[in-house]
Order: C-alpha cells, then structure tokens, then sequence
C-alpha cells in the first residue's frame, strides 16, 4: 500500500509540477496548434553593426538525453550522417517577393498564424505590420493543420527563410497574437549590437524542462515517444528572436533530429546538438494575457492581443517610436 500511494504521489507530484512551472506554455501552445499559415514581412533597413558577444546564462545539462538524436554533429556536418524519416512537403504559397534578392533585410518577422485567423492578421496588417504588408505576404504548405504536426510548421519556417530570405541578418517568428514593438526590436540589435554571424537563439527562456507525463495534458508525451528525463533548455514558441547564422545552422541539422509534436522544444534539441545557448531576453514577454496596451512601450514583443481595441491602443504607443527609428535610419 505504501508503495502504491508513494507511486501515486510522485505521478500526481510531477504533474503539479508541470502544471505550475508550464503555466505559461500551456497558452502558448494551444494558440500554435492551429497554425498553418504564415505571414512575412521584410523590414529593409541599412546597418552597421558592430559585434560584442552577448553574454551567456550558466548551461543546464540534460545529461539523460545525451546523444538523443543518432548522428553525430560532426557526421552531420560531414555529410556522412543519415537523414531521418521527416516527411518533405511543397509549397502552395510561398511569398516569394518578400524578399528582393540580394537586398538588405536587417529584420524578418515571421508570424504563425491559422488559415482561419484572417482577423488576426488584418489587427497585424493595420497595425504593427502596417508599413510592410504586402499581398502576397503567406507561405502555406501542404501538411494537414493539426496539434502533433506543428514542428513541421517551425520547419516550414526556417525552410522558407534559407530558400527565399537567406539575406535576413535578424529574424523574429512570432504567434498571431502577439505584438511586435518594431523599433524596440530594431533598437535592441543595433544598441546591443548582436553579430549576424554568432550564435543567437533568445526569447523567454525555458530553462530547465522536463517531458510531461500527465496522460490528460496537451503536453502529454509517451516514454516510447520520448524515454528520458529531461529536455534541454528552449525559448518558448510564442516569441523566438534569432539571427541569420543560426537559423543557417538550424536549418543544416533539422533533419537529423527525432520528430517531437512541440515545435519550440524541437528547436531547444537542434540548438543542443549545435552547442548554441538560448539567452533570455528581457524584452520579450509571454507572462500573461495583456490587459494593458500601454507595457508594449518597454517591450519587443507582448502575448495576449486577440482583440482590435488592444492592437490599437498599441499601435498608438509604438507608432510615436516608429516615426524616430526611421529619421535614425
Ligand atoms: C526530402 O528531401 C531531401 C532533399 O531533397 C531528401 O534527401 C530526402 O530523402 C527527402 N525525404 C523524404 C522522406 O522523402
Ligand atoms: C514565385 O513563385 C511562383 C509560384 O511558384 C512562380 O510562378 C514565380 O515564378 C515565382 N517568382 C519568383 C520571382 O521567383
Ligand atoms: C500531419 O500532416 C500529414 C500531411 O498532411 C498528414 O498525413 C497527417 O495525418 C497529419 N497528422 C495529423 C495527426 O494530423
Ligand atoms: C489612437 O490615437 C488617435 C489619435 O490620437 C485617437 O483618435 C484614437 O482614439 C486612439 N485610439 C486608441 C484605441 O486609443
């Protein structure tokens, strides 16, 4: 008896635990299930950037799932390893004028969205995306639009940007409700002048992750599915700001990763086996819904817009900025 209720205490125990710390993801990941289409949008703006490195948090280890993932980085990069059985898809739209060949994208922002959400992306259009929608702006594939196939959508993202924006020095993939503080986000790259070309992966840091065993909870992964204790750290999927050599370096090993239904651990396993850090950023804020449009002011990114008075109130806020960002550029 004892140790049927020490059983039912660890199982019940753990799950709280996810429950608590994965108070956040929760939110997040029900909003990524339904996506499928994505908007782009190129922001063109000239740079210098100087680089100093950005400073790194102490690294958690996931020790267990040491060699997760057969191929070695080394075989990877040699060319001798064996890519996994990932499905390849084709493009029904692809948004191929997003981005002029061989112009200057100082920042590309990519936003997940779901077919249906045709609001959502009209509050983003005429608002924070004002300056540069454009018609053409979605990328679609054709894979069918469900919970467990959302890492082939962060795969169709950085797919897309190797194929059609590989010049983007910043990229930004956003959910559809969120709002992106467009000259914070120019400001953060150019005031802590992050290089294009070294390891940057950054967002709200999930530092120390651990699989959910809850049979009843949307984040419920099987031990056949997944048999280790741990995952590595990630930057939960609402809002991921990355640069232009680590998406080439994502995009270089993604096929050689274990399929998991969660899109942005997917990426913490790919950033692992490329010994690249998720950093923390400060800027970006996926806490709660939002009830005050006014905090966009002291952000990057804010989750929690799902009406048209929020995006609004925002858009009075960040328009002001907008207008001094582009005088400096
Ligand atoms: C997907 O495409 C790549 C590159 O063309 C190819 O090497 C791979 O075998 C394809 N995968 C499948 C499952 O068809
Ligand atoms: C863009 O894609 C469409 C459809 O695949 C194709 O017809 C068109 O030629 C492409 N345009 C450019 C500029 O690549
Ligand atoms: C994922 O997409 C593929 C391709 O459309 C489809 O065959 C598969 O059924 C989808 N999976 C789910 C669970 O929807
Ligand atoms: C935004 O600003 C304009 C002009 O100042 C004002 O007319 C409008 O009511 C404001 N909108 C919101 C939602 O605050």
């Amino acid at each position: 008896m004892n140790s049927g209720s020490s059983f039912k205490f660890k199982w019940f125990n753990s799950c709280f635990r996810n429950l608590s710390a994965g108070n956040i993801r929760v939110q997040l990941v029900v909003l990524n299930s339904l996506c499928l289409v994505l908007m782009v949008f190129a922001l063109m703006y000239t740079n210098n950037v100087h680089r100093t490195p950005p400073s790194h948090s102490q690294p958690y280890e996931c020790k267990e799932d040491f060699g997760y993932g057969k191929a070695s980085l080394e075989e990877i990069i040699s060319g001798t390893a064996q890519q996994l059985d990932h499905p390849n898809f084709t493009y029904i739209r692809n948004a191929n004028k997003t981005c002029i060949p061989n112009s200057d994208v100082l920042l590309l922002i990519l936003v997940k969205s779901a077919v249906g959400h045709f609001r959502k992306r009209q509050y983003i259009r005429e608002t924070w995306g004002i300056e540069n929608g454009l018609h053409e702006d979605l990328i679609q594939q054709n894979f069918e639009d469900s919970y467990v196939n959302n890492t082939h959508k962060i795969k169709m993202a950085l797919s897309w940007i190797s194929e059609y924006c590989k010049q983007a020095k910043y990229i930004l993939i956003v959910d559809d409700d969120m709002y992106v503080n467009i000259p914070n986000t120019i400001s953060f790259i150019l005031q802590e002048a992050i290089s294009p070309d070294e390891d940057f992966y950054s967002g709200h840091l999930v530092p120390e992750p651990y699989p959910d065993r809850c049979l009843k909870s949307k984040h419920f992964i099987s031990k056949t599915q997944y048999p280790f204790a741990c995952y590595p750290p990630y930057i939960a999927g609402g809002s991921i700001l990355l640069n232009k050599y680590t998406v080439e370096q994502f995009v270089r090993v993604m096929q050689f990763i274990p399929y998991l239904p969660f899109d942005d651990v997917f990426l913490g396993f790919i950033a692992q086996k490329l010994g690249i850090e998720p950093t923390k950023n400060a800027y970006i804020s996926l806490e709660e819904r939002t009830t005050n449009a006014n905090d966009i002011k002291n952000f990057i990114s804010q989750h929690g817009y799902n009406t048209n008075i929020l995006f609004r109130i925002a858009y009075n806020n960040t328009h002001m900025q907008m207008k001094t960002v582009i005088k400096l550029a």
